[in-house]
């Protein structure tokens, strides 16, 4: 057995030889970077190095990182994904040695004092080139001369890496996989297919480039650098011969445990398999994010939103194996003692993480059980449609209409996200358009009733007053945003000096949520972006995620007004022709409006 432990020795050993100084893992939640919600690769912290700021430790370093990242979060549960891992990195700060580097990759990977596999199940990738950049012959010669035979030349969507904002050092990468023996899936198949033939293991980064704003081209950095990662879990796994990252070190000591408290088994069917799976990675993470030294707690606002969806899930899941959620006490002990020896503050925080866990557990528990006794309802009544429509010869379709969809929100607090889950666990999809559509149509009426007859809120077409309501389009949509889709408007009043809005939220917002409001309002208005104006059926406008008052008939045309890709609204207008005319936007209130529904007052300043 070949444990995280002994890899993580071997990386620092191999590294710190070839002249590599070893740092410590910065936090799971990044500082001083509003762009993203965890640390998400261990070049993260590392950015304004890779820039060109000089590093204290110098210019090679190496570590192993704690990392979330939720792209995959519904891959999560197969054999291969996790949301949290640790990632093993190195490297060159102010140079780019593409030859040295994949030496070291090739000698890490294949030399018996180190991983010991064996080359010819190596498979390697590389960049076709575009306009960009040209193609990595480099990298090609480097691993063809060392002996491995399947090299791949792929495209940018494969081989260039990039921070997920968009924004910072990128380039043309290299990546390392290990043929599994699976047989090909077709002629073609390589290292890109996601038939399981092949598992990534490494990645080389070659930072020649930088993005400096979302959308502009990659430009040659002065200093190239070089940014490797490898994740622990996986070649963990591999080593050992597994079949899956859940079958070794701490993941499967959880299982184990598991197995012992539910009353599904984890081999029982691929469902069981696969809650078991998303519950240990959840909470795992949610262990992670409570404990850091910068811990967040769940809310519905950025990491507290991921934090809740963690939790929240667990506790869905593990109603699906029968496991009391009292288990997950023990289960944080587990994780805690595992990686509360690399990472102090896991074991400084224990009492909180689960004092804060079993608050959320506690909320959320009582909706779960009603929601899902309505969610059996609703399948046993599709059920019960298709025996009768079978008997007269017609077909229904597995679709959980958009009207039970809603009344499971909007009735029993159900989020969409589990409605969604149990139906595809059960081979049922959902009718989303019409579950929007339906809460579109809620927030119109909520909003008539409060607000009699709602006319786009605007008194006048005055050239201020259409400001302030391209404005006010843009604040519900950074409302929704900071404070979730809960934020629904209840109505809306503008003048030529002000505008006021009304939304649904259940607290008062807190000077941080106000903030952050402001800010991604003045930051759409720093964009100058146009607003467009574009007129279609109100069926199309509800399909293109459009949100709005629905007052016009269905065969009538709606103006669907979009701001960039942050606002799209059905409405009359008018509105300003672009968000540079706004100048800065600035809440000077927020108060009470009735029950469950807060109050903006808001100017524009020149
Ligand atoms: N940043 C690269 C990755 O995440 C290598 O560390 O794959």
């Amino acid at each position: 057995m070949i444990t995280d432990l002994d890899i993580k020795k071997k990386w620092f050993d191999f590294f710190t030889s070839h002249g590599f100084k070893r740092i410590d893992s910065a936090s799971i939640i990044p500082e001083n970077d509003a762009t993203v919600l965890f640390t998400t690769a261990g070049m993260h912290p590392l950015v304004p190095y890779l820039l060109g700021e000089k590093h204290p430790a110098g210019n090679r370093l190496c570590d192993v990182q704690r990392c979330i990242r939720t792209n995959d979060i519904d891959e999560v549960g197969d054999d291969w994904h996790l949301t949290c891992f640790e990632m093993l990195g190195n490297w060159y700060l102010g140079s780019c040695p593409k030859d040295e580097m994949i030496n070291l990759s090739f000698e890490f990977l294949t030399d018996k004092k180190y991983l010991g596999l064996d080359k010819s199940k190596l498979a390697t990738t590389v960049f076709e080139g575009d306009k960009t950049a040209p193609r990595d012959e480099e990298a090609y010669a480097a691993w063809k001369s060392l002996g491995i035979e399947r090299v791949f030349f792929l495209n940018k969507h494969e081989n260039w890496w990039a921070l997920g904002s968009g924004v910072g050092p990128c380039g043309p990468d290299s990546e390392m996989f290990l043929d599994t023996g699976k047989p090909l899936c077709n002629p073609d198949c390589n290292p890109s297919c996601d038939c399981g033939k092949y598992v990534e293991i490494w990645n080389d980064v070659f930072m020649q480039y930088k993005v400096k704003e979302v959308g502009k081209a990659a430009e040659l950095l002065d200093n190239p650098n070089i940014d490797t990662g490898m994740g622990l879990e996986r070649i963990v796994a591999i080593l050992n011969g597994a079949k899956s990252v859940y079958d070794v070190g701490v993941f499967k000591d959880a299982i184990d445990f598991l197995s012992t408290k539910a009353k599904v088994d984890y081999t029982s069917n691929d469902r069981a398999k696969r809650s078991y799976r998303i519950i240990v990675d959840h909470i795992r993470a949610a262990v992670f994010v409570l404990g850091d030294k910068r811990g967040v707690v769940p809310s519905n606002v950025g990491q507290g939103y991921i934090l809740r969806r963690f939790i929240r899930r667990s506790v869905n899941h593990a109603r699906n194996i029968g496991l009391d959620t009292s288990n997950f006490d023990r289960l944080i002990d587990i994780f805690v003692d595992k990686h509360g020896v690399d990472y102090p503050d896991l074991a400084e925080n224990r009492a909180t993480i689960k004092e804060e866990l079993f608050k959320e557990v506690e909320k959320f528990s009582k909706t779960l059980d009603e929601g899902r006794k309505e969610f059996d309802k609703v399948l046993i009544s599709i059920e019960k449609h298709k025996e009768f429509a079978a008997k007269n010869g017609e077909k229904v379709e597995n679709i959980i209409s958009g009207k039970a969809a809603f009344r499971l929100f909007d009735t029993f607090g159900f989020p969409l996200e589990i409605t969604k889950e149990l139906a595809s666990e059960r081979g049922y999809t959902v009718d989303e358009a019409d579950y929007n559509a339906r809460f579109i149509e809620h927030q119109q009426k909520s909003r008539t009733a409060a607000a009699g007859t709602f006319k786009g809120g605007l008194a006048d077409s005055s050239v201020e007053s259409a400001k302030l309501h391209t404005a006010t389009h843009l604040l519900h949509a950074a409302l929704q945003k900071v404070l979730g889709q809960e934020a629904m408007q209840k109505g809306s009043n503008i003048t030529p000096e002000r505008l006021r809005f009304d939304f649904t939220c259940d607290h008062k917002m807190t000077p941080a949520e106000i903030k952050q409001t402001e800010d991604l309002v003045n930051e759409v208005i720093a964009k100058n972006i146009p607003v467009k104006c574009e007129e279609m059926t109100l069926d199309e406008a509800k399909k293109s995620g459009a949100i709005g008052v629905f007052e016009a008939k269905y065969s009538s045309k709606v103006k669907v007004y979009s701001i960039g890709d942050f606002s799209k609204e059905i409405c009359g207008g008018p509105h300003a022709n672009s968000t540079g005319e706004l100048g800065h936007f600035k809440i000077v209130k927020e108060e009470s409006s009735s029950s469950g529904v807060r109050r903006i007052k808001a100017v524009l300043e020149k």
